[in-house]
């Protein structure tokens, strides 16, 4: 199991014969509502034995109320809230699971900020395996109930993500677990792509002028990258040119600082402070990779504040129904302030991907919301509120 290149030590990617592959838009009619609808561009040798629990397939939201707010035609909205475990997360771990199962290993595990973790820890107890998962000891307790639930045995480290990597990648060899993202890496970022495919499938195979990510690693954006251009190989897509925008929390934004200071190296945050803190990654494995992408795109990159970013999640879940968490509202904040600022125009197709579930979230807005009226149980005691 190679995840490293023995010479320059970089990632390995999966590659496919695209040539071999032949796909044609009707392959896809009556197949499974699941990410393995794609099973041809995606790396397991019998999709029949994937572990899945229906990753995948999520709405393509066409947006009324905030694309009217924003003065834009055509806003979608990636709903990936609504995955099994309730976040994007889902996609890469049905593939890296089922790539562990395939490689015969023991256990799976991961280092995460949160997200990674419960979709991990599901796809692990439909697999019956065991699984670790290491988290940094502050993030959201929604998020360390959701992956004990599950079963897994949850380390909470005393630091940092990159801490919880860390240690994690050390014991990762020692005791064959398969690190999903990790010594699996290859794998699982292939999941992600799939939220290239579905959006292209979903626009009637073509790809948007502009996409949103909101991004931690980076490996999301590359992988949706990724996913365009593939399709692109196989003829179901025959241009692509949208813009990829990283969005990243103020407070943990070295892609962003990266992207406006205009250089080519990033320097990491040594102590991430953003409400989005399942993008609290201070150190991003793929940041480099996901420059590149953003700027051969002609993308941009914002940081919006907490505030930006609690606002959004407001506004998107009253003009549209969808409540995010934190990472969501990332995405809806850097699409308000590339709208204002004139980067993104009204004629423009913009798909904002937002990809993780509020329910986990709660504490990140509860503040903020107005307290519910305590009222007698009498109609009088109505009157006043119904007739203002
Ligand atoms: C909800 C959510 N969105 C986006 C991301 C960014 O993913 P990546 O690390 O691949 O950039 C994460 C990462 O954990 C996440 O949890």
């Amino acid at each position: 199991m190679r995840h490293i290149c023995d010479e320059c030590f970089g990632p390995v990617d999966v590659s496919y014969d695209y040539g071999a592959i032949n796909l044609t838009r009707n392959s896809f009619h009556g197949r499974v509502k699941s990410l393995w609808r794609y099973k041809e561009l995606l790396p397991l040798r019998d999709p029949g034995k994937a572990v899945d629990l229906g990753a995948g397939y999520t709405p393509l939201h066409k947006s009324i109320g905030l694309a009217e707010r924003l003065g834009l035609k055509k806003l979608y909205i990636k709903n990936d809230t609504v995955n099994p475990s309730f976040s994007f997360k889902d996609r890469p771990a049905t593939v890296a699971v089922s790539k562990a199962i395939e490689f015969n290993l023991k256990a799976v595990g991961c280092p995460s900020t949160g997200n990674l973790a419960a979709a991990t820890a599901a796809h692990a107890a439909r697999a019956q395996i065991p699984c670790y998962i290491f988290v940094p000891s502050d993030i959201e307790p929604n998020k360390i109930i959701q992956a004990s639930v599950y079963g897994a045995q949850v380390v909470a480290v005393k630091g940092t993500y990159d801490d919880a990597n860390r240690v994690l990648t050390q014991a990762a060899d020692l005791y064959k677990i398969g690190v999903v993202n990790v010594n699996i890496r290859s794998y699982y970022v292939e999941g992600s792509k799939t939220l290239g495919f579905e959006v292209a499938e979903q626009l009637g195979w073509e790809a948007p002028d502009h996409a949103i990510v909101p991004t931690a690693s980076g490996a999301l954006l590359c992988a949706i990258s990724k996913g365009f251009e593939e399709l692109i190989e196989v003829g179901l897509l025959k241009e692509c040119n949208t813009k990829i925008t990283a969005a990243q929390g103020a407070g943990c934004a070295p892609i962003v600082e990266a992207f406006k200071k205009g250089e080519d190296v990033i320097t990491p945050i040594e102590t991430p402070k953003t409400i989005a803190k399942s993008l609290a990654i201070g150190d991003p494995g793929d940041g480099a990779y996901a420059l590149r992408k953003i700027r051969d795109s002609k993308g941009y990159a914002e940081d919006p504040t907490d505030q930006e970013i609690i606002d959004s999640i407001r506004l998107l879940a009253k003009t549209e129904g969808i409540y995010t968490e934190p990472a969501g509202g990332v995405s809806i904040a850097a699409l308000k302030r590339l709208v204002d600022d004139g980067s993104i125009s009204r004629d423009e197709s913009v798909v904002c991907y937002v990809t993780g579930n509020g329910l986990k979230t709660p504490e990140a807005v509860a503040s903020q919301l107005p307290k519910p009226i305590v009222v007698e149980p009498e109609i009088q005691a109505l009157i006043p509120i119904l007739s203002r």
